[in-house]
Formats: structure tokens, sequence, C-alpha cells
């Protein structure tokens, strides 16, 4: 009889497990259902806007929360939606971008993102499935402040060529305090070849997500290497991807920050692109829009002016065209303009250019192992190159203009 009691026991107990994980099916599907694979990262933020992209694993509708930093919970009230759309249509897709405006200057915002799953659409059927988004209960929101030109100092932090050496990376961000910095670039050559939908994950984004890039500023400068490649020419799916270029100014305390999108190495021409290039005309195009910035009140009112741009000038014998296009194009707009300095790399060496004939500011090549920091601070620009050991192996001072 007792063995007979415990064997009911027993068979309640199975049953009533079986029946709580009916139960929690629901639950369980959703765990089970759509994830977030990469991000949510930010892509550019600028003094009234930001743009956030993450991607999902099954193709979705995305949005963003956003709430300020305000102090309240994040589930006090229903936060306002901002959905990742075009021409007015929820984008049905495995990555999303969505442009937050009307933000206000030097201003923290929180933000959530979701992305739901599109099981059909047919006609005017939409079938959706489960939801997915960033935890704000176990974790703190996430959280990213706006660029602001009244603040009085600011700092910097330039890497470049890392060619997904994402050891060489984290190690460069660490040992130059890449958290203490107001934001990073990277100056081109984050990767090889674009050739998959993963490639700049695994390649060094990732990486970056996990240290800084979901809360703080940071712009992708493109290089050569990131033209290669079938996935090349959908880099603006994943980057500068509400912007009109490639090519953008960003503002920042006293600093005007003026980027460049250097292209290819070689002439258009060559068998390595196929045929498949027009960077002669791209660069040409980029110049006009250069005059443009130059022409600026923007420009004008900076104290200070800063380049960043990944192939830098070059016209000896032993020069490549596309480095020659660089000094016969992209310089001259900004010669006597009162640019401070210039920041390149793609030399995978350090450089110093001093002013010449075809610049009057001085350029600093960087090398593959190595980065540029860079602070204002009482009229000065102060600027240091340090080794993969945070070791200083360069440093010059640059005046307000
Ligand atoms: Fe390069």
């Amino acid at each position: 009889m007792r063995n007979t009691n415990i064997i009911m026991t027993k068979h309640f107990i199975h049953s009533a497990i079986i029946f709580m994980t009916l139960m929690l099916c629901p639950t369980l599907g959703w765990a089970e259902g759509i994830k977030l694979l990469h991000g949510p990262y930010l892509d550019m933020v600028q003094e009234n806007n930001a743009t956030i992209v993450w991607v999902a694993d099954k193709p979705s509708v995305g949005w963003v929360e956003m709430a300020p930093d305000d102090g309240t919970d994040f589930y006090s009230v229903a936060r306002p939606k901002f959905h990742d759309t075009n021409i007015g249509i929820k984008r049905t897709s495995l990555i999303h971008s969505v442009k937050l405006t009307n933000l206000k200057p030097g201003t923290r915002y929180r933000y959530r993102v979701y992305a739901q799953e599109v099981l059909s659409h047919k006609g005017a059927k939409v079938r959706y499935g489960d939801v997915v988004a960033t935890d704000v209960y176990n974790k703190k929101p996430l959280c990213f402040q706006t660029n602001d030109r009244r603040q009085t100092e600011t700092s910097f932090l330039v890497l470049n060529d890392i060619h997904e050496r994402n050891d060489v990376l984290e190690k460069l961000l660490k040992n130059s305090s890449y958290k203490d910095k107001d934001m990073i670039f990277y100056a081109g050559d984050m990767i090889s070849h674009f050739t998959h939908d993963t490639t700049v994950f695994k390649g060094f984004m990732d990486t970056s997500i996990k240290l800084f890039a979901q809360q703080k500023s940071w712009y992708f400068v493109r290089g050569n290497h990131e033209t290669r490649g079938e996935w090349a020419n959908r880099f603006q799916e994943y980057f500068c991807t509400q912007q009109p270029h490639l090519y953008f100014t960003v503002r920042q305390g006293p600093i005007l920050f003026i980027c460049l999108d250097t292209g290819e190495d070689k002439a258009d021409t060559d068998i390595e692109y196929a045929g498949i290039t027009d960077y002669d005309n791209y660069r040409t195009e980029q110049a006009r829009w250069l005059k443009e910035v130059v022409a600026s009140n923007e420009f004008k009112e900076a104290k200070y002016r800063v380049v960043i741009a990944h192939m830098p000038p070059a016209d000896t014998q032993d020069a490549w065209h596309g480095q020659r296009e660089v000094t016969n194009k992209l310089l001259p707009p900004l010669n006597k303009a009162g640019i401070n300095l210039m920041i390149c790399g793609h030399m995978h060496e350090h450089q110093y250019i001093e002013p010449n004939d075809s610049h009057d500011y001085p350029i600093l090549v960087n090398s593959n192992n190595s980065s540029v920091t860079a602070q204002t601070k009482n009229g000065q620009l102060d600027v240091k190159v340090l080794d993969l050991n945070g070791k200083t192996t360069f440093h010059k001072t640059y005046s307000e203009r």
C-alpha cells in the first residue's frame, strides 16, 4: 500500500510537471523564438539626432522605445515608439535601423529595441510571430548622450587597419582608456573583404558592441578594404545607415570633424575591381561637397578642424592612384581653410607629414598597431600615439585656429 502511494505521488508530480510545462509553452516559445543576433549599436550620434541599428535572426519589423534619462523607471510609463520604416511602410528585415530625431544637444537618452517576427505577408494580411526586446528589467537600459558644441572641451580616439584582429582591437582600446573618451573613430580597413552578412560582426563589431558601441558616440570612416567583396555595396545597411553619404561632418565641443571616404587605392580600371567601381567620379563628387563644408558657418565657427580619412595623400613616383586622387581632389578644398590636423591610416606604419605645398596642415598616419588619442584643453589640442601596450610613442600639441 505504501509503495502504491509512493508510485501515485510520483505519477502526480510527473503529471504536474507536464501540465506546468504545457502551461508555460508560450513563454518557452518566446524564449526560443526570435532572437537579437547583433547589437543594438549606435550608428551616427549627432547633436540633434542619433541612429540605432540591430540585427534579428528572423525577418521582422523593428522599433525603438526611447526614454529620457530622468531617474524614472523605464516601465513607469509607456515609452514612445520609433519604427524602422521606409516610405511609410514598416520594413520587414533582419537588420533594423531607426533615426531618432529632434533630440536635444548634450542630453542623455535611454533606449530599448524590439523586433517582431513577420511570419507571412499576403495582400492585406500580415501574420506576426514572437517579439524580442533588449532587457530593461535585469539590466540598466542602454543609454547614449548626444553631442554638444557648447561643451567646452572634448576628447577622442582613432583606430584603423585592424583587419579583423579582434584581440588587437580590444588591447588597443583598453590600453588607450577608451572609456574616458567622448568619441571613437574607426578610420577604415577594420575588415579585409566584405563577403557576408556576418563579416563586420565577426571582424570587429561584436567586440565593439561588447565594449562601447551601444552607448558611446563612435563613427566609421570607410577604408579601401571595406569597398571589396560581394557584400561591399551593402555597407550602408550597417553603417551611416540614414546618411546621404559615407563622408560626413561631426561636431563635438570645440572640434568639427570632417570625415572623408577616400575609396579604393588602385585605378577603377584595375583587374582587381572587375569593372565594378567608380571611385574617380565618387571622389570628384566628394570634393564638391567638401567645398561646401569649408564654406559653411559650422566650419568657420569651430575652434579646431580635424580631418579623418583612411588613405593619406601621396604624389611621389611610387604613389598609387588612390592616394594621388586624394592629393589632387580632396586636399585642395582643405588647403588654407584652417585645418589643425589630418589623421589617416592605410600605410600600416607611423608617418608624420609636415605641412608642404599641397597641404598647410600636418598629417598624422597611424599604424595598424597603435591608437591616436586626443583631447582639447585650454586652447590646445593634445595628440598622442599609443602603442599596443599603451606606451606613448608620439606627442604633439596644436593651437586653436
Ligand atoms: Fe587601406
